[in-house]
């Protein structure tokens, strides 16, 4: 009998790694080789503040030569001068462009050319300059949503397009795009924000079809809330609804956020995600997401149901939140 035991357990073994061969043969996963980046030409933007700046720091801490670009040219040159103090040999540079990504292409492309002059040809981009304005929709001005699909979206297309054909001539290149979990879930106040993260989903999966055969990743990074001047900025006007909505996740802090980045982004990983609720999320929303791991297929397989579940009951707690704030606002109207 024991015998008998023995060969059941070992025959579902040998099957479940017959399994496991078969997934890892026929499935279209991606198995980049990790990019160095010691030496490599990093690009940043919106690199003089927050997610962006700790993304340029901790590429230099790799050895990275970064070029970092942002407007402000104060915040830029105050920037700069602290990544240097990360440097882990004399020759790294970081050169620092004032640009709005957002405007006039041929400029774009004119001084990212430059840079490639000073530094190489870029090895890595990071879009993470963006914008973000809170508020009910019918009060947003319409001139928001025009501006923040320029910053956030066309920021974020006018880079790549500047580079990535120099990264297909040489077959390689990260292409990083800093979405938000807001590009995942709608949520109260987000009109605006969320869909120009949105876009940048649809851009970064067509991008990655386009350039995998020259073998050119790209990444895209879903961040929660996170403790950055531009957070903390808008964090002041945020209305109640979002305020609210918001506090059923944690904040996490840039230098957190950055280092998830570039990990994935050097291992090629097509979306990077942060803590639990990013986790979850990411397999909620995966839908026809390229796969970087036999074990990202697994959990959306096995947890895809459950999760489904349990978003409901999200669902259902934010929209008692909304419906307790119209209740509440109408009660004070009534009163005053
Ligand atoms: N913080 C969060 O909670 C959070 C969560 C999810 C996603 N994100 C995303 O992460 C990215 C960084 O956010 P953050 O909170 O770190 O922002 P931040 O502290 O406000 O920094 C934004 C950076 O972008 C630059 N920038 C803005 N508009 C630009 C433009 N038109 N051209 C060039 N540079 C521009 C800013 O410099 P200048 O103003 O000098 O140009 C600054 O360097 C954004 O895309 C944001 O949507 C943030």
């Amino acid at each position: 009998m024991p015998g008998a035991l023995l060969l059941l357990a070992a025959t579902g073994v040998a099957l479940v790694v017959a399994f496991l061969l078969l997934l890892y043969l026929v499935l279209p996963v991606n198995h980049p080789k990790p990019l160095s980046l010691s030496g490599a030409h990093v690009v940043v933007t919106g690199g003089s503040s927050g997610i962006g700046k700790s993304v340029a720091i901790e590429c230099f801490k790799q050895g990275a030569f970064i070029t970092l670009i942002a407007r402000n040219e104060k915040r830029l040159l105050e920037a700069k001068r602290e990544i240097e103090k990360f440097s882990v040999n004399d020759k790294q540079v970081v050169h620092s462009i004032s640009l709005d990504v957002s405007k006039d292409y041929a400029n774009v492309e004119k001084l990212l050319k430059q840079a490639q002059e000073k530094l190489g040809p870029v090895d890595m981009l990071v879009n993470c300059a963006g914008i973000s304005v809170n508020g009910k929709f019918e009060d947003i001005d319409t001139y928001r949503f025009e501006q923040l699909m320029a910053v956030n979206y066309l920021g974020s297309v006018y880079p790549t397009r500047a580079v990535v054909t120099k990264m297909k001539e040489r077959r390689m290149g990260r292409i990083v795009f800093v979405s938000s979990q807001a590009g995942q879930v709608g949520v109260f106040g987000y009109s605006a924000y969320s869909a120009t993260k949105y876009a940048l989903r649809g851009l970064a999966e067509s991008l990655q079809m386009e350039v995998k055969p020259y073998n050119i990743c790209v990444t895209i990074a879903y961040p929660p809330d996170t403790e950055t001047p531009g957070f903390v900025e808008e964090s002041q006007s945020k209305i109640l609804e979002t305020k609210l909505i918001s506090e059923s996740s944690s904040i996490c802090q840039p230098d957190y956020v950055a280092r998830i980045i570039v990990k994935n982004a050097v291992q090629g990983k097509f979306t990077s995600s942060f803590g639990v609720d990013g986790h979850m999320l990411r397999i909620l929303t995966n839908g026809m997401a390229p796969v970087s791991s036999i074990a990202e297929i697994l959990e959306s397989v096995i947890f895809l149901g459950i999760f489904r579940l349990v978003s409901l009951y999200f669902i259902a707690g934010f929209d008692s939140i909304v419906r307790r704030c119209l209740v509440e606002r109408e009660k004070s109207e009534k009163t005053d």
